[in-house]
């Protein structure tokens, strides 16, 4: 439910986070690093609902990145499971709530136990339009940016037909209007490899809580944050725009 009745306040169509913080969280709780990040799907789980109540269309989530197979072998398979798990667990139920689920990265280095439960969670949501969640697994914005080159190579595309707008169409979120507002919780400031090209004109927005401890009043935060700034895009501010015939 909106606050704000009679100004129209901005809320971005698009939203993209990294979830970080949740090996630090179940290490201040002397947890293995694999309790962070179960309950960091459970956070998931609870704001996907509060982002789509407040009229949010995609929302689209860095879960694993092609760079964290650096991790301990035991973490990794941690987070496998925690996939197979949540699938069978939660499908079901996002699935009756409207949710969309993509998945976007290279599913070639995934086992296929897990490449079947990817495919069923998009599989089974393909109908759905109330939120599209894009879960970002084994992605890497580099990654994204050459597939979508090698695709517009195999397409038979030659040079001069490679402009911005083709390789658009065939990045990951070719689907999805570029992120509005890029969040990233756990402190850090920096992109990690997440959406390099989609994310060329996002709002950024960095809060020092944890993803486990992400909730309500976090979005609520990050959304209103949003509605303050004032986007360009390489433009003037409109009330400096001269008038025509001025
Ligand atoms: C983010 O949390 C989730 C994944 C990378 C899978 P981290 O596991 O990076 O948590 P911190 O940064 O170590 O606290
Ligand atoms: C980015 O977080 C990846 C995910 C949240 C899945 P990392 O924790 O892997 O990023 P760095 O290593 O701190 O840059
Ligand atoms: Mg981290």
């Amino acid at each position: 439910m909106s606050t704000h009745n009679s100004e129209a306040v901005a809320v971005p169509r698009h939203v993209a986070i990294v979830m970080d913080g949740n090996g630090r969280w179940a290490r201040r709780r002397f947890l293995p690093r694999v309790v962070g990040h179960e309950q960091g799907m459970q956070t998931l789980l609870r704001v996907l609902d509060d982002f789509a109540a407040r009229g949010v269309e995609y929302l689209t989530v860095f879960a694993f990145s092609s760079e964290n197979w650096k991790r301990p072998e035991e973490e990794v398979s941690g987070i496998m499971g925690l996939v197979l798990t949540g699938v069978s667990r939660y499908l079901r139920k996002l699935a009756a709530e409207g949710v969309r689920i993509r998945v976007i990265g290279d599913h070639s280095a995934l086992s296929p136990k897990l490449r079947a439960a990817w495919d069923e969670a998009e599989r089974s949501t393909v109908a759905n339009t109330r939120i599209h969640l894009s879960v970002a697994f084994n992605y890497g914005g580099r990654w994204d940016i050459v597939q979508a080159c090698r695709r517009a190579l195999a397409d038979g595309l030659v040079p001069e037909q490679i402009d911005e707008a083709a390789l658009a169409a065939r990045m990951a979120l070719s689907f999805a209007p570029d992120p509005d507002l890029f969040i990233r919780t756990g402190g850090e400031m920096r992109v990690s490899n997440f959406l390099l090209w989609q994310t060329a004109y996002a709002e950024l927005y960095f809060s020092d809580c944890l993803w486990p401890d992400f909730g309500g009043a976090e979005v609520e935060a990050a959304l209103a944050a949003y509605a303050c700034r004032e986007r360009r895009f390489g433009g003037v501010r409109e009330d400096e725009s001269v008038p025509q015939g001025a």
